[in-house]
């Protein structure tokens, strides 16, 4: 009991993207670090205890999995998400972004069209273009604080694709999708015979009262047509560990997938520390997990409540899941490049610009709130001085 996510942890000089990185995306390194998704807390002391018991024997070959890792994830998934995966549906990638250029590897041509929804995470996008295949927009919709699917287009859109990449719940727009809304999504995939990669790597870090709904449990049908992806590293900040688990219930499409994995790529044996982390977290970290959302809520309110009060210019979009969540800049009236500039040269802090997540992301930034409240603090109040500056 009793983690004390406010203690600061110095993380500069451990090689870390959001501290030791910063310099390469924002030209300099002194910027109150709320970009990248990763959490400046220490894991689990189950992870850390698993990960010592490691580095005692001293060789680090490559590895198998033991007996009892994929029982863990299933374990955990079935208590969270009511949803058991069989062990054996179960497939090690080292990222779910390893896992997504598999599935278009394997399950599409180039020049097909695969359908995404943004303003999403931008790699979507990107490794599209990289493997050559064509991206089919299905912008999501703001309206009042809110962001909805605009069906309409997705309907038509679902006619030239043959892939669907789902992003469930949404980075960044922090939605959980509803039942009906998954329904609608469903019917159109199978009308459609689209094939749809389940992105749900946020599924664990969700708020009251939303609930999380795998997509292979909707039905035989989503089952049979899905791949879904989930990881420890959003869960447990294990990122740098690199294991994720991507479920593959159809058995044709499984085995193609980790042909292609083991046979044309070579990322399928797994890290030796990564193993057992990942093990502990499953098995011994759910109480660290239940503080963990306590404190990432209440960092939420915090920062709605500050920005209120303090910023009203600047209004959060209260997410539903995610640590990451849009902060709507738009009533400043400039554009999103001047947002970025804006928030390094007068705020001096390092935010997602909401423009790299493709069309409809252009009036907002993202901020990391999985951070110590006091750097929440700072940011409103540096934010407050810069706007009154003018
Ligand atoms: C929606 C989504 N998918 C995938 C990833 C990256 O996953 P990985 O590091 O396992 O490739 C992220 C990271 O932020 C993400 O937000």
């Amino acid at each position: 009991m009793g983690v004390n996510f406010d203690e600061a942890i110095e993380r500069r000089h451990t090689n870390c993207s959001k501290y030791d990185g910063m310099t390469a995306s924002f030209g300099r390194n002194d910027l109150l670090p709320l970009w990248i998704a990763d959490m400046d807390f220490p894991v689990p002391e189950a992870v850390t205890e698993a990960v010592k018991k490691r580095t005692e024997h001293p060789v680090y070959g490559y590895n198998v999995f033991p007996e009892g890792y994929y029982a863990a994830f299933a374990a955990w998934t079935a208590k969270h998400h009511n949803w058991s995966s069989d062990p054996s549906w179960v497939c090690h990638t080292p990222g779910v972004l390893t896992a997504l250029s598999t599935a278009i590897l394997a399950f599409t041509k180039p020049g097909d069209s695969v359908l995404i929804q943004p303003p999403v995470y931008f790699p979507f996008q990107s490794t599209l273009e990289a493997l050559d295949r064509r991206v089919l927009n299905n912008q999501l919709v703001y309206k009042d604080g809110y962001f909805t699917i605009d069906f309409e287009d997705f309907e038509e859109k679902a006619k030239a694709a043959t892939m669907f990449i789902f992003c469930s719940p949404h980075n960044p727009s922090g939605r959980v999708w509803k039942q009906e809304e998954l329904a609608r999504i469903e019917a159109v995939c199978r009308e459609n015979d689209l094939f749809v990669f389940s992105d749900e790597i946020h599924s664990d870090i969700v708020y009251e009262p939303s609930r999380h709904t795998v997509f292979a449990s909707l039905s035989e049908w989503a089952e049979q047509h899905c791949i879904v992806a989930m990881a420890p590293s959003k869960t447990f900040n294990l990122a740098g560990l690199e294991m994720s688990h991507i479920t593959i219930p159809n058995k044709e499409r499984r085995e193609k997938f980790q042909y292609l994995l083991r046979y044309g790529l070579h990322v399928a044996n797994g890290n030796s520390f990564g193993i057992p982390a990942a093990q502990a977290a499953y098995e011994r970290g759910e109480e660290w997990y239940q503080e963990l959302l306590c404190y990432l809520q209440e960092n939420l309110d915090f920062l709605d409540k500050a920005l209120r009060e303090r910023v009203p210019q600047v209004k959060l979009v209260k997410p539903e899941s995610t640590y990451i969540p849009l902060l709507d800049m738009s009533e400043l009236g400039i554009d999103n490049q001047a947002m970025s500039d804006f928030l390094i040269e007068k705020v001096g802090a390092a935010l997602n610009a909401g423009r790299t997540f493709g069309p409809g992301g252009e009036r907002f930034m993202r901020i990391n709130v999985a951070t110590q409240r006091a750097n929440l603090e700072l940011f409103v109040e540096r934010l407050e001085a810069a706007l009154k500056q003018g």
